[in-house]
C-alpha cells in the first residue's frame, strides 16, 4: 500500500486546530457501493456479513484508502449496529433505504432496555475490526464513530428512515417529554460505553453523527439533543478527540456552540469560514464539498471548488476536508480521484 508517513500526524494536528500545509482528507462512506471492488465485496457477504466479519469489514475499510490513498480509514459498520445490540436489528428493504422490523413505542420498551455495558459483548465484532485495522495502518489515522442520541433515538421510534420525515419521531418528542428524556439518557450511556470500547482498541478520534439534527425544532437542538451530545464527551473523557457531524444545519449553528468537541463536520450548503465563529475558539471544521458534485462534475470543476473551500479556511487552520454528507453510490471515480489529488497538491 503507498506511504504516506505524516497523514496521521497531519490529520490530528488538523483536528487541533493546528495550521497543517494541506489539510487532510477523507470522506463520508468513502467505502460504498461507487466502488467496484466494494460491489465485488458485498456480493459475497452482504451488507451486513461485512459490518459483522472482521476480516470482510477492515477489507472495506482499506478499499478507498488502497484506491485513492485517504489520509484517515474510517471503521466500517453502520450507526444502527448499536441499535440492533440494544435490542432493534435493522434490515435493508429491496427497494433501498432501511428498516426496523420493531420500533421502540411504549414506556415498557424504554425501561427494559438492556444496560449500557451490552454493548461490549454484543458489539465485540466492531471493537475486533477496530484492533485489526490499526495494526494494518500505523501510519494513517482510525476514525470510530457513533450516532449521536437524537439521531439514534430517532431511528429506534420511528422504526426507519427519514422519509417522512421522522413524524413518528417528532409526535413522541412532543407528546412524552419524561419518556424521551429517560430513553435520551439511556441511548446517551450506551453510546458513550460504545465510543469508549473503541477508544481502548485504538482510534485517533470519532464521529458523532447528529445526521437528524435539523429535524429538531428551530431554538431546540441544544435542549433535544446538544445536551446529550455532551453528555456522551463527557462520559467518553477527554483522551480522545471528537467530531461532530450535524449535516445541513441552516443557518442553527450557534445552537451547538455550546458541545465541547474538537471538530465541527457540516454540510454543504455554508462558507466554512462564516460559521467558524459559531464554534468555540480553537474548533477544528471538517467539510464541506457538495458530494453531489462528484456526480454531476468534471475533474476540473472538482479541483476548482476543492481549492475555494481550501483557500477560505487556510487562514484559521484547523481544517479537515471531507464531503458535507456521505459519498453516492454514482460519484465517477475519476472526480473522487482529482479530488484527493487537489487536496494533496495545495500549498505545493
Ligand atoms: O463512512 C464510512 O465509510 C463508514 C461506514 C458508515 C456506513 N454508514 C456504512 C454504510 C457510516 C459511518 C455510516 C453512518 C450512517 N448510517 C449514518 C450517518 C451518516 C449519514 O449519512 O447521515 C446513517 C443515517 C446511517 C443509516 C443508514 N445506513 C442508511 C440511511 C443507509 C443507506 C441505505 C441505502 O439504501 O442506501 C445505510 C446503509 C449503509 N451504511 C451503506 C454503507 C456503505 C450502504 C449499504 C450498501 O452497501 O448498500
Amino acid at each position: 500500500m503507498m506511504k504516506d508517513e505524516n497523514s496521521r500526524e497531519l490529520f490530528l494536528s488538523a483536528l487541533s486546530g493546528g495550521k497543517t500545509p494541506r489539510p487532510p482528507i477523507w470522506v463520508m462512506r468513502q467505502a460504498g457501493r461507487y466502488l467496484p471492488e466494494y460491489r465485488a465485496l458485498k456480493e459475497k457477504y452482504g451488507f451486513l456479513g461485512i459490518v459483522k466479519t472482521p476480516e470482510a469489514s477492515v477489507e472495506a475499510a482499506l478499499q478507498p484508502i488502497r484506491r485513492f490513498g485517504f489520509d484517515c480509514a474510517i471503521v466500517f459498520s453502520d450507526i444502527l449496529a448499536l441499535s440492533e445490540a440494544l435490542g432493534y436489528p435493522y434490515e435493508f428493504a429491496d427497494g433501498g433505504g432501511i428498516f426496523l422490523p420493531k420500533a421502540i413505542s411504549s414506556p415498557r420498551d424504554i425501561q427494559t432496555l438492556p444496560p449500557a455495558d451490552v454493548v461490549r459483548d454484543k458489539l465485540s465484532y466492531v471493537a475486533n475490526s477496530i484492533k485489526m485495522l490499526r495494526a494494518e495502518l500505523p501510519e494513517r489515522a482510525v476514525i470510530g464513530f457513533s450516532a449521536a442520541p437524537w439521531t439514534l433515538a430517532a431511528y429506534m421510534v420511528e422504526g426507519g428512515g427519514s422519509k417522512n420525515g421522522f413524524k413518528n419521531f417528532s409526535n413522541f418528542v412532543e407528546k412524552f417529554p419524561e419518556e424521551f428524556s429517560a430513553l435520551m439518557d439511556k441511548i446517551s450511556e450506551a453510546i458513550a460505553e460504545y465510543i469508549k470500547m473503541q477508544c481502548e482498541c485504538g482510534i485517533d478520534a470519532f464521529q458523532i453523527f447528529d445526521s437528524n439534527a435539523s429535524y429538531t425544532p428551530e431554538g431546540k437542538y441544544w435542549k433535544l439533543s446538544g445536551a446529550y451530545v455532551e453528555k456522551v464527551l463527557n462520559g467518553v473523557g477527554k483522551g480522545t478527540k471528537s467530531i461532530l457531524y450535524l449535516g445541513d444545519f441552516g443557518g442553527r449553528f450557534s445552537e451547538a456552540a455550546d458541545i465541547e468537541s474538537d471538530a465541527f463536520s457540516v454540510g454543504p450548503s455554508v462558507r466554512l469560514s462564516e460559521i467558524k465563529k459559531s464554534f468555540a475558539k480553537n474548533a477544528a471544521l471538517q467539510g464541506n464539498l457538495d458530494p453531489k458534485l462528484l456526480e454531476e462534475s468534471s475533474p476540473a470543476e472538482i479541483v476548482s471548488k476543492a481549492r475555494d473551500i481550501m483557500k477560505d479556511m487556510k487562514p484559521f487552520g484547523g481544517h479537515i476536508f471531507n464531503l458535507g454528507g456521505g459519498i453516492t453510490p454514482k460519484a465517477r471515480l475519476e472526480n473522487v480521484e482529482a479530488l484527493v489529488n487537489a487536496v494533496k497538491n495545495f500549498g505545493e
